[in-house]
């Protein structure tokens, strides 16, 4: 009985110790170290290279090594008879809702405006507001974009969430489909998205999603970086029409060296960082996922491949 460990050598070094540490029983295996495949029960994967879930018969389930689970569901050939647990881990929740306080509160205090006079040693004051007076709406407001809003709404902004199903939030105003989507998009002047990225999300920050937004609206996107059309984002930051970008993730990463987005001045940067896996609490929930499928009881945080996530 083993487990596999499959992500990248920063990663693989820094879950190393507290994985061992919290599966004394078990065998774990580091990647590319697997042994013999037939050995393999659990597979702990970050961006597995497509055919190495598949390449191992005895599976009984699949931890994905964060929230998001597209990175498993890439592979054509990935064991979909095999469950597959994504991470729900508050740690990261938390730190995903510091990413999204200061991003949401650098865009409403128009610190990329005074980041730039600064650069250009230019003294001048804007117009002001508080955050009460600036709307933002969560696209995705599941685990991670419901505590994000409470943060955003301890501050004093008025959130909205956006979910594929109806849902009352206490507190906050809540739309779902395709017209929820339009009234959201039109009170927002800041939108995040906390979405997972499946066929129906792809995209969807687009040009036709800013128009709808109010002028000199500003994005977050945290998500994945297939929500957003990179080739719409400075067409509509150039017109005026979006004041400001904070991004986390992107179509190709590491973004590329000569991609514009760098050096674009209404664009923050940030390598995929917003909310980091934590090996030291994250390894707890996957040894407590390890003893339910032992004891055949129901796993938490088992994707729904109907909805694909
Ligand atoms: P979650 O709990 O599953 O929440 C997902 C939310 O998105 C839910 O509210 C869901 O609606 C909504 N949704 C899904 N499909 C939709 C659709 N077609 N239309 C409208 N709403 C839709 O996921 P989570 O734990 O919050 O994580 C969300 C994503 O964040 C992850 O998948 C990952 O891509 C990203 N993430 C990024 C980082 C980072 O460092 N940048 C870190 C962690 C996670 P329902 O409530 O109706 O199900
Ligand atoms: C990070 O992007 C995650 O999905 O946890």
């Amino acid at each position: 009985m083993a487990i596999l460990f499959r992500s990248g050598p920063a990663s693989t070094a820094r879950w190393r110790a507290p994985l061992t540490e919290a599966l004394p029983d078990h065998e774990v295996r580091f990647w590319p170290e697997t042994g013999e495949p037939a050995d393999i029960d659990y597979a702990l994967v970050w961006h597995p290279e497509p055919g190495l879930l598949a390449s191992l018969p005895s599976l009984k389930l699949i931890f994905s090594l964060g929230a998001g689970i597209d990175h498993v569901l890439r592979d054509p050939t990935w064991p979909r008879q095999v469950p597959l647990v994504r991470l729900v881990d508050p740690y990261m929740t938390e730190a995903m809702s510091e990413y999204i306080a200061l991003s949401v509160l650098r865009l409403h205090r128009q610190d990329l405006d005074y980041r730039a006079q600064q650069l250009a040693g230019v003294w001048e004051e804007r117009a002001q507001k508080n955050a009460a007076e600036r709307p933002v709406g969560i696209l995705g407001f599941g685990a991670l974009g419901q505590v994000a809003a409470q943060r955003l709404r301890a501050i004093g902004f008025e959130v909205a969430g956006w979910s594929r199903s109806p849902k009352q939030v206490p507190d906050f105003a809540t739309y779902s489909g395709k017209d929820g989507l339009d009234a959201l998009l039109r009170r927002s002047e800041i939108v995040v998205c906390l979405l997972p990225l499946t066929p129906q999300t792809t995209g969807i920050l687009n040009a036709a999603a800013f128009a709808r937004m109010p002028r000199g609206a500003a994005i977050v996107n945290a998500g994945r970086g297939g929500h957003l059309v990179e080739a719409d984002l400075i067409p509509a930051l150039d017109s005026g029409q979006l004041a400001g970008a904070v991004l986390d993730v992107f179509q190709e990463e590491p973004l590329p060296a000569d991609h514009p987005f760098w050096r674009h001045s209404r664009i923050v940067v940030t390598p995929h960082v917003a909310a980091e896996t934590h090996p030291e609490t994250a390894v707890n929930i996957i040894r407590d996922a390890i003893s339910c499928c032992e004891a055949g009881r129901t796993i938490p945080n088992r994707v729904d491949l109907a909805r694909g996530y």
